[in-house]
């Protein structure tokens, strides 16, 4: 909750980790149950922690896309309701414009504002785009990725590996233990836009070292481990991982970092006019993008959120609202989901 533009009352999160771990990704049909069943309660503690009550409230705001169907849902009908019931306005706030604003709302606080116009690359799990965000709240997109997210890349690659789900924390691990300059990924080189990112054949390479290693002896132990303690820790899994695979782990964060780099140098260079770089979803926790952007002139600065806003949090979708509020833009409690919606 953020009662005017720097302070946050509060922020409760409820993880669904150990509902999609066993299954080694999101299942859209516990996602939703698990919303259905956090929704009361977290904003309840929510709305504790922040001592505050309904009529206390100027406006209710929820993101309605894009995402899952059934877990958008879950949330728009409940902030509707509140809406409704206590006569407020509802604010409609796009996804990744929440975690673009997660970044804004943390730099401000910090004492170094994010510089508009920015370029923002959004990494998650459904998500590798790079934006220009301009100051008066309109985005155009520069370039996204033409198959699997950055994300998807991590836990796709964990995965294959036994490293269970979600991969970019575990990889992100033992990626310091291994050799980075190891295993040689040639990313193919695309036609079209220089701005888009590709990372379906990084996983096939992935994939291919794989299939000629003979891996299943160490897989075994992994996916034991996993059945045994749903988050074992940094010593368990090195237990288990032999130093070829350590490499191979180092090698491919390496390249996905090289990429997702790569492409934001070019764009800052290439836009005019640009004066900062915001880094946001879920990878931006990535411990070697983080330090690969210090080494990295990128030319302008770069804006990082802390690694508890980096991932989803409600703080960023009221981060985003707030100036929506301030230009009185609310919507109609007939706004409906949408799964597929782009940002503009
Ligand atoms: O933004 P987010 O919480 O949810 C989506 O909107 O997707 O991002 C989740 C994604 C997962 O793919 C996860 O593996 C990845 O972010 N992730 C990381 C790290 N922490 C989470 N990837 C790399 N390094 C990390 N430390
Ligand atoms: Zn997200």
């Amino acid at each position: 909750m953020i009662e005017d533009e720097t302070r946050v009352l509060s922020s409760v999160v409820a993880s669904q980790l150990p509902v999609h771990a066993k299954y080694g990704g999101v299942v859209p049909e516990l996602a939703s149950r698990e919303h259905l069943r956090a929704i009361v309660p977290v904003v309840r503690e929510a709305m504790e922690k922040a001592g505050l009550v309904w009529k206390d409230l100027d406006a209710v705001a929820a993101t309605y896309g894009p995402g899952l169907a059934g877990a958008l849902l879950v949330g728009l009908t409940y902030a509707k309701s509140i809406a409704f019931a206590a006569g407020l306005p509802l604010i409609a706030v796009n996804h990744i414009e929440g975690h673009i604003h997660a970044v804004i709302l943390e730099a401000r606080q910090r004492g170094t504002p994010v510089e508009l116009p920015a370029l923002a690359l959004i990494v998650s799990g459904g998500h590798t785009h790079l934006f220009e965000a301009h100051a008066e709240g309109g985005y155009r997109l520069l370039g996204r990725t033409r198959d699997d997210a950055a994300g998807e890349a991590f836990d796709k690659v964990a995965k294959l590996l036994g490293f269970g789900y979600p991969g970019g924390p575990v990889i992100d691990r033992l990626a310091p233990h291994g050799d980075p300059r190891a295993v040689r990924f040639t990313m193919a080189k695309m036609k079209g836009n220089a701005l888009d990112f590709s990372f379906s054949g990084l996983k096939t390479a992935v994939l291919r070292w794989v299939e000629g290693h003979d891996m299943a002896a160490e897989i075994g132990p992994r996916r034991e481990l996993l059945r045994e303690c749903p988050v074992p820790s940094e010593e368990q899994w090195l237990a288990v991982t032999p130093a070829a695979t350590l490499d191979l782990l180092a090698s491919f964060q390496r390249t996905v970092v090289d990429e997702l780099l790569r492409r934001a140098v070019a764009a800052a260079d290439r836009v005019d006019g640009i004066r900062s770089l915001i880094v946001s979803g879920g990878v931006a926790c990535n411990s070697g993008l983080r330090a690969a952007v210090d080494r990295r002139a990128v030319g302008v600065p770069v804006h990082f959120p802390s690694r508890a806003l980096s991932t989803d949090n409600a703080v960023m979708i009221a981060a985003a609202a707030f100036p929506k509020f301030r230009r009185g833009e609310f919507a109609g409690l007939g706004t409906a989901a949408e799964p597929a919606l782009e940002l503009s």
